[in-house]
């Protein structure tokens, strides 16, 4: 990262619209700039698509939840990946600033998707607490009866189909240039969406004398996005590779096809996709999103890629010792008073050369 730089500008390399919420340190700052109106910052956030500004001309009340919700991606995307040497760390530092991800792996897959959907989650749970103007519970299951599951729809649903269409509006007006990472970054945001979608709860309430379940309401609930983070790391973990395909006249790729494949199989609808091989991110590499592991953390005696065998690629590890110091013996004195021990401890870190 460049020096100075915070988590609004780690932001900012994957959604550059949102660098001035982010960077501008609290959000308490934006609403007021938001009151100052919507013109107004929707004219100072860079590299926003046309359709974006649009929207956040239309919606300066959304644009704090859709920076909200890429956010919370960003945040499970380094929890995801906080024991690899790719830490969801900036792919690319050139790409801050308006222009898009050059990079087709696996790691930009998931970053589109846990975006996507965190955009969606954010927004259908304002949706639910009634933080949004247009939107609310879901009112299509407002009322109605299920017969077959023999229930009754109540309380506030989560209308997920708003928060998705919002993301779908929003995330994907930034794939503006028809080639083939639009179409992986396009599939990849929809299937992290989907996965969304398909983790959506029912909560039931029974009602009847003394706790007996004579009738009962269901709604829907968001799942715990930490839920979404775990079902997009599988996904990952089985990632596919593609390959755009153009249709015959047309110049520019028009669908996606399994690469290692005779014919033409498509990817299903939750698969993550990817153009190119992930490097080893041993290495600073800005062409391929690579940070390196220079000066990162390591596990001097854990056999996993959290190790310093395998997170430093060979090169070797640094170690530092300090000494802990903690207060401890604690006890209580006849009146009134607590004595403590001092205790101290030699401790070791290790970090990557
Ligand atoms: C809704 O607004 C309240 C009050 O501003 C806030 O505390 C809460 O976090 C918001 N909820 C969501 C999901 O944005
Ligand atoms: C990820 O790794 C880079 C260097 O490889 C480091 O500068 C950065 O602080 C790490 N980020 C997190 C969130 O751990
Ligand atoms: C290091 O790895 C070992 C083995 O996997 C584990 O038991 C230990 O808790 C780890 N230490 C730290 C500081 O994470």
């Amino acid at each position: 990262m460049r020096a100075g730089s915070t988590r609004g500008a780690l932001l900012s390399v994957y959604y550059p619209q949102i660098l001035l919420i982010l960077s501008s340190g609290s959000y308490l700052a934006l609403s007021s700039v938001v009151a100052l109106g919507a013109n107004i910052i929707c004219n100072k956030i860079p590299g926003l698509a046309p359709r974006q500004r649009a929207i956040c001309q239309s919606r300066p009340d959304a644009i704090i939840v859709i920076g909200e919700g890429a956010q919370m991606g960003i945040n499970e995307c380094q929890y995801q990946f906080r024991y690899g040497r790719w830490n969801c760390s900036a792919l690319g530092e050139r790409t801050v600033f308006g222009q898009e991800l050059r990079v087709g792996s696996k790691e930009a897959a998931f970053t589109y998707a846990i975006t996507a959907a965190g955009v969606a989650h954010a927004v259908t749970a304002a949706c639910s607490q009634g933080n949004l103007s247009h939107c609310g519970c879901d009112r299509e299951k407002q009322g109605y009866h299920d017969h077959e599951e023999g229930w009754k729809w109540g309380g506030c649903s989560a209308d997920v189909k708003y928060g998705v269409e919002f993301s779908r509006r929003f995330v994907d007006a930034r794939e503006i240039k028809k080639n083939a990472r639009r179409l992986m970054n396009l599939h990849n945001n929809e299937a992290g969406r989907k996965v969304l979608e398909e983790r959506m709860k029912l909560e039931c309430k029974c009602h009847g004398v003394s706790g007996s379940c004579t009738t009962k309401t269901c709604w829907t609930t968001l799942p715990k996005f930490r839920e979404i983070g775990y079902v997009l790391k599988e996904r990952y973990g089985v990632a596919v590779q593609v390959e755009a395909v153009r249709a015959t006249r047309l110049r520019q790729p028009s669908f996606l096809r399994l690469k290692q494949s005779h014919g033409y199989i498509k990817p299903t609808d939750t698969d993550l996709v990817y153009l190119e091989r992930s490097p080893n991110y041993c290495e600073e590499d800005v062409a391929t999103g690579s940070a390196g592991t220079r000066g990162r953390l390591c596990n001097h005696t854990s056999p996993h890629p959290d190790g310093c065998g395998l997170m430093c690629c060979g090169r070797g590890h640094d170690t530092h010792q300090y000494t802990r110091v903690w207060q401890c013996n604690c006890k209580f004195q006849w009146c009134c008073f607590v004595k403590c021990n001092t205790c101290s401890e030699m401790t070791e870190v290790f970090t990557c050369k």
